[in-house]
């Protein structure tokens, strides 16, 4: 299963069963977290995730709840 969260004013919240696997050039990077918070403000210093600067940036943007049925 898999929930998706987009918070209102911040990042996309992912949560799932499993283990996330960020590759990136060419390399995997296992990430041992139940969630992952991924930036769509564009601001962050760590993308793809979320680091809080949305909030320095005053991010706008509604939230939403996204089902995988
Ligand atoms: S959504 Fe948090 S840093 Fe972009």
């Amino acid at each position: 299963m898999v929930k998706i969260n987009v918070l209102q004013n911040g990042p996309c919240l992912v949560e799932a069963e499993g283990t996330y696997v960020l590759i990136r050039d060419g390399k995997e990077e296992v990430i041992n977290q139940k969630a992952i918070a991924l930036c769509r403000c564009g601001a962050s210093g760590n993308k793809p995730f979320c680091d809080g600067s949305h909030k320095k940036i005053n991010f706008e943007a509604e939230g939403v709840e996204l089902q995988i049925r």
